[in-house]
C-alpha cells in the first residue's frame, strides 16, 4: 500500500524520494497534488506522463515560504507581497514573471510561473524539507481532482513512490489562479479566495476570465469530469440520481450543503461516489447564482463541458 500516514519519518522519506527524482502524492488544503522536485526536469516530465497531460499546460510551483517564492520568480512584485502576506499559506496561486532557475517544462515554455504556498501542515513540512515542488492535481488529465488520498486513481498511484495521507481536503476545489504578470490583475481560475477578497487587499479592480491574450492554458472547456454523463437541472425528479440542495425525493440523491464553501468541500467526493455507483446520468440541482457560488459554478460548467 502506497498510502501512508504522515509522520516525521514518512515525510522525511517523501522528501528523500523527491531528491531522487521520484513523485509523491501530497495533500493540500484544496486537492491532492503530484509533487515533483521543480528543479528536476525529468521528474517534472514524469508528472505530465503520469497524468496524461499535454505539455502545453503548465504546472503550479508550491513553496513553503515567501523566500522560496522569490527563488522561482524573477520579480515578486509589491502586489504579490501584499497578497502573499494576507492569503498565504492558502488557496491563492499567483502568476508572475518566471526565474531562469525554473525549467521551461514546468511553465510549458511560458515566461511566467504560477506559484502558491499551500495551507496544509504536511505539504508545508514536505516542501520546507525538500524545496519547491511542482504539483498538479493528482488526477488523470480531464478527470476529477482527488480530495482524499483514497480517491487517487490507481493508474496515478502506480507512478507515485508514496502518497502522504493528510485526510480530506478542507477547501475541496482548486486554488484561485490570479495573473499578476500584466498591468491589471486578472483571475484565470476562480477559487476560495474571491475577487472581492483580492480587491480589498489590492485596492484595484480585478478582472476575470481570459482577455484573449493572457489566458490560462489549463482552462479547457471540459474538465474535472466524472465518467458518467452529468446534467444540471432546476430540480431533481423522483428517480433521478444526483446532487440535490432541497430534500431528496428518491433514492441515490445526495443532499448537498447550501453554504457555497461547504458545497465546494464536498463536491468532488460526492461526484466520485456517484460515479462509482454507475447509475447513469448524474443530475445536479442548480445552485444559487450569487457571487459566493462563482467557483462552484466554474467547476460545474467544466464538469458538464458546456
Ligand atoms: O489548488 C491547486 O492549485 C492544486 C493543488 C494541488 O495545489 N493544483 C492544481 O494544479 O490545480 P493544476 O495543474 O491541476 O492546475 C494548474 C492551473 C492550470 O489551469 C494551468 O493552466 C494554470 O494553473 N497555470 C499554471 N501556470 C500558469 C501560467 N504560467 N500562466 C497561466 N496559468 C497557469
Ligand atoms: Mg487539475
Amino acid at each position: 500500500m502506497k498510502i501512508v500516514p504522515p509522520t516525521d519519518e514518512t515525510i522525511a522519506l517523501a522528501a528523500q524520494a523527491l531528491q531522487d527524482s521520484l513523485l509523491v502524492g501530497m495533500p493540500t488544503e484544496t486537492v491532492y497534488g503530484i509533487a515533483a522536485n521543480v528543479f528536476d526536469p525529468e521528474a517534472v516530465e514524469a508528472t505530465f506522463a503520469a497524468k496524461g497531460r499535454p505539455a502545453e499546460n503548465p504546472l503550479i510551483v508550491h513553496v513553503g515560504s515567501i523566500d522560496q517564492a522569490r527563488t522561482v520568480t524573477a520579480d515578486f512584485s509589491a502586489r504579490a507581497q501584499m497578497l502573499a502576506e494576507r492569503f498565504w499559506p492558502g488557496p491563492l496561486t499567483l502568476v508572475l514573471p518566471k526565474s531562469d532557475r525554473v525549467p521551461s517544462i514546468v511553465t510549458a515554455g511560458l515566461d511566467t510561473v504560477a506559484v502558491r504556498m499551500p495551507n496544509h501542515p504536511v505539504a508545508l513540512k514536505l516542501i520546507r524539507a525538500a524545496g519547491p515542488v511542482s504539483a498538479p492535481s493528482a488526477n488523470k488529465f480531464m478527470g476529477l481532482s482527488p480530495t482524499t488520498a483514497q480517491m487517487i486513481d490507481p493508474q496515478i498511484e502506480q507512478r507515485l513512490e508514496m502518497i502522504l495521507d493528510g485526510g480530506a481536503c478542507e477547501v475541496g476545489i482548486e486554488s484561485t489562479v490570479l495573473d499578476l504578470s500584466g498591468e491589471s490583475p486578472r483571475i484565470l481560475r476562480p477559487g476560495a479566495i474571491s475577487k472581492a477578497d483580492l480587491e480589498s487587499v489590492l485596492g484595484v479592480e480585478v478582472g476575470t476570465g481570459s482577455d484573449g491574450e493572457r489566458k490560462s492554458p489549463g482552462m479547457y472547456p471540459k474538465h474535472y469530469a466524472p465518467r458518467s454523463p452529468v446534467q444540471i437541472v432546476e430540480d431533481l425528479k423522483p428517480g433521478q440520481a444526483g446532487l440535490i440542495l432541497s430534500s431528496p425525493n428518491g433514492p441515490n440523491q445526495v443532499v448537498m450543503p447550501s453554504v457555497a464553501s461547504e458545497y465546494a468541500r464536498q463536491l468532488y467526493q460526492a461526484l466520485f461516489d456517484m460515479d462509482r455507483m454507475r447509475i447513469g446520468t448524474i443530475f445536479i440541482q442548480s445552485p444559487p447564482r450569487s457571487a459566493e457560488w462563482d467557483s462552484v459554478w466554474d467547476r460545474l460548467t467544466k464538469i458538464v463541458g458546456s
